[in-house]
């Protein structure tokens, strides 16, 4: 079991990784007070026994899957139970999936008496690799993708490998998204990927990625808690990634890796990436696009899709599209350009191809 520490302002957090976490975590962190659990239908049906044996007597509160219910209702829904459940500021909620319960379920821990003990238990690559650490928690609102959320660090995360035996392999296809994120940041990761660029979906392997990712994510994170300056370079291929995503209906993931292609063209071509290391970037992204299924997406409304970038959290009022972009091994930046300039580049990125599967190489 490997141990990561995080230490930020607001919290000393534990990130334990490894076969046996559960097992020896969780009958400690049960212990001696009321629990709550927020998972979701698939989780709570793929894993009846996680939830006798260590959550024997706690309020279970089981969210319908997907996206969509990422939302105030659920979130109002949560705090009632929560409530109702006779919670005191003691008690410890803990989030059982993906980011979308690890969002809303660190979120509802946020709030409930401002502020109860939260445990992550991720159950999707995209969670280990990524959204589980950190402490960011939301819901979406108004077609924003967390619009409304805070900073607030789980006491631990416990990552648990196994989960990933029973992730179809579109999710496990998001979790990739997010894993080619830290190669555009890392150089450490870039080389795991390029080395070893045939065993993107090989369980051993992801093993590596996970605690090589949640190391680089934990020293971002300590460094800069709430994003003020490095920890926005975990928003690369984000911009681009989140408009994608609201506008085609993708996963999060998957969006993530067009937005990642899309945003290293732009940067290639304002000439702020090193263009030998972003054509070897594209190609990572590229071979993790081929994981099938590959979603079949229209890329010749991209111009229509570019107008979900407006709201995105990370532009200034100044009305230029920011994003966090490659720029050579181990080195990132932020661009900003005009809502022009950025439809024109991204509308250029798609005629020079967008791989959507092996054989489809889509030119407009
Ligand atoms: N907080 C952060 O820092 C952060 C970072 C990245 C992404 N996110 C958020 O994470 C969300 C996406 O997370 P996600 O991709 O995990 O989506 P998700 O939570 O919707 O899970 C994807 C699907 O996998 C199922 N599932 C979960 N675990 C499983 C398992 N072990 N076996 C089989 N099926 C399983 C779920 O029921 C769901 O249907 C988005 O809302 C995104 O905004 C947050």
């Amino acid at each position: 079991m490997e141990q990561i520490t995080l230490q930020t302002p607001s919290m000393q957090g534990q990130i334990y990784v490894g076969e046996e976490v559960l097992a020896e975590r969780l009958p400690l962190l049960t212990e001696g007070q009321k629990n709550f659990v927020v998972t979701d239908v698939n989780v709570y049906a793929l894993y009846p026994s996680l939830f006798k044996t260590y959550f024997r007597g706690a309020s279970i509160f089981v969210l319908p899957a997907g996206e969509e219910f990422k939302n105030f209702q659920s979130l109002y829904q949560i705090l009632r139970k929560m409530t109702k459940a006779g919670l005191h500021l003691t008690s410890r909620l803990f989030a059982v999936g993906g980011g979308v319960v690890g969002d809303i379920g660190g979120l509802a821990a946020a709030l409930f008496m401002r502020g109860i003990s939260c445990v992550q238990i991720p159950t999707t690559l995209l969670a280990q690799v990524d959204s589980s650490v950190g402490g960011k928690t939301a819901v979406d609102l108004g077609g924003v993708k967390n619009a409304v959320g805070a900073f607030y660090q789980p006491r631990e995360v416990l990552v648990d490998p196994t989960f990933l035996q029973t992730l179809p392999k579109r999710e496990l296809k998001c979790g990739v998204g997010e894993i080619v994120k830290y190669a555009a940041l890392s150089g450490e990761i870039f080389d795991l990927l390029q080395e070893n660029i045939d065993r993107l979906e090989d369980q051993e392997f992801l093993k590596t990625l996970i605690t090589a990712c949640i190391r680089h994510k934990a020293c971002i994170v300590q460094a800069d808690e709430k994003e003020s300056g490095e920890r926005r370079s975990l928003n690369v291929g984000h911009t681009t990634g989140h408009a994608i995503e609201l506008f085609y209906g993708l996963s999060h993931g998957e969006s993530v890796l067009y937005g990642m292609a899309l945003e290293t063209k732009i940067a290639i071509a304002a000439d702020v990436c090193d263009r030998e290391y972003g054509e070897k970037l594209l190609h990572v992204v590229n071979v993790a696009l081929q994981i099938s299924p590959c979603s079949n997406v229209d890329f010749r409304q991209i111009g229509e899709a570019a107008e979900k970038a407006r709201s995105d959290k990370k532009n200034a009022d100044d009305g230029k599209i920011q994003m966090a972009v490659a720029k050579a091994k181990g080195e990132w930046m932020m661009l900003a350009l005009s809502f022009e300039d950025y439809r024109t580049a991204l509308l250029e990125g798609v005629k020079s191809g967008i791989k959507t599967d092996e054989q489809n190489d889509e030119r407009y």
